[in-house]
């Protein structure tokens, strides 16, 4: 079909071929098709959505548009992924619970999206962690230390490379079959036999209502039980941060504060959740998940994974070791009260104007600049003590202060919001 012909189908509410799909992705990475063209399809997909049957036949076609690892020789192998959120470090715990507690994780990760932290940028803060690996060294190390976190191949579905480019930059990211396709082509091309999903909802994520969540949720499932693996989607609340640190390096500290048992309650909840999913998947026994945790197992398991990807692993044992911004400011509270909100994307916001992450692709991030939220939602304040900690070097300050003051609210009485939400899973 001509381009113009099948921009038009879309365009006037039609319903793609599965066929009519495959040729469009194919043209679309063989460089064949031009932005604009691209960009004119997103949007009529945007208005017009898709059906199941398109949605499926998108997913495959991106995901075949490259390589598709077979980890089958590896075991029972787990992949866990994030839709994206603010001080999103559970990758970095589930992962080491998991491959303590029998399952193997050999999983490929992203790097930021606009306000959203990426592992491979975390791991990075570690002094020597590579994260470019030869695929030699990726099943070598599954094989040894059944845990192995490597920066996305450019091979890995690069049709969602294009496709994820041309949404960032033209209001077209939110959308639940690009979404889907999207997040769902790199997973099934990644090769695990299951997938823990982590949807997450509210004002630091891209779906704002559980209603939307969910059903983006029901149809990740639904593509991956079609495509033959295990699947499951907990939703969880993202109005505020997860945990307290939002950086690179701050929150690997708070990940492993969390592997010792020391972390916050809600990282630690949700870690286990989405680890006692993952183990379910694939007939290991749930427990599993809180007795590697509370052994050290998982902890034990992290500083292997540290030591064979070339980090320093003392950093697992001195956590405070790490080089965080030396300059600090603090935000401290104007009233008595008890913090009744704390917006999740403009403090997500203000890491990114620290430094912390990246406003355009391909740009140097600064590891150690981040916020540290003394409070949180539910926590009681006096007026002049402090809400939040502000780690930084030249760039970004008084933005950074004037988001977070206007992040929190003090009022008169809040509960901290429920985390894990509700639970998607096959039947
Ligand atoms: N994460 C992805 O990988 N893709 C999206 O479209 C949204 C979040």
């Amino acid at each position: 079909m001509h381009p113009v012909e099948f921009i038009r189908e879309k365009r006037d509410g039609g319903a793609h071929a599965p066929e009519a799909i495959r040729a469009w992705i194919g043209a679309i990475v063989r460089g064949q098709v031009p932005d604009y063209q691209v960009a004119a399809w997103l949007m009529a997909v945007y208005f017009r959505g898709m059906n199941r049957a398109e949605t499926f036949a998108l997913t495959d076609a991106m995901a075949r548009s490259g390589e598709m690892l077979d980890l089958s020789a590896l075991g029972p192998t787990v992949d866990k992924h994030s839709s994206g959120g603010v001080g999103d470090k559970t990758s970095l715990v589930v992962a080491p619970i998991l491959a303590a507690a029998g399952a193997v994780v050999a999983k490929m990760s992203g790097r930021g999206l606009a306000h959203t932290g990426g592992t491979i940028d975390k791991l990075e803060s570690i002094p020597g962690f590579r994260t470019e690996l030869t695929k030699e060294e990726f099943f070598q190390q599954a094989r040894e230390v059944g845990l192995v976190i490597a920066a996305q191949s450019a091979d890995l579905a690069p049709a969602d490379g294009r496709l994820y480019a041309l949404r960032d930059v033209t209001a077209t990211v939110e959308s639940e079959p690009l979404i889907a396709s999207s997040i769902m082509s790199k997973k099934l091309a990644a090769g695990a036999r299951a997938i823990a999903l982590d949807v997450k909802v509210g004002k630091g994520a891209f779906l704002k209502t559980r209603e939307a969540a969910r059903s983006l949720a029901e149809l990740m499932v639904e593509i991956g039980e079609r495509a033959g693996r295990r699947v499951a989607a907990v939703l969880s609340q993202m109005d505020q941060p997860l945990g307290r640190a939002v950086g690179n390096a701050i929150e690997v500290q708070e990940a492993i504060a969390t592997l010792r048992g020391e972390g916050p309650e809600d990282l630690t909840a949700l870690a286990l959740a989405l680890a006692e999913e993952g183990l379910a998947l694939v007939g290991l026994d749930p427990a599993g998940a809180r007795r590697a945790l509370e052994s050290g197992a998982a902890l034990s398991k992290f500083r292997d994974f540290v030591a064979a990807q070339g980090g320093d692993p003392r950093v697992v044992d001195v956590p405070e070791g790490f080089a965080l911004a030396p300059g600090v400011a603090e935000l401290r509270a104007w009233d008595d009260g008890t913090v009744t909100e704390l917006d999740a994307l403009k403090v997500g916001v203000a890491a990114l104007r620290l430094g912390g992450g990246r406003e355009k692709k391909g740009e140097p991030i600064d590891h150690g600049v981040g916020v540290y939220l003394e409070r949180k939602v539910g926590d009681r304040v006096r007026k002049g003590e402090v809400l939040a900690r502000i780690y930084h070097r030249e760039k970004g300050l008084e933005e950074a202060l004037r988001l977070l003051r206007s992040a929190y609210r003090i009022g008169a009485a809040a509960e901290p919001p429920p985390l894990v939400l509700e639970v998607v899973r096959q039947p």
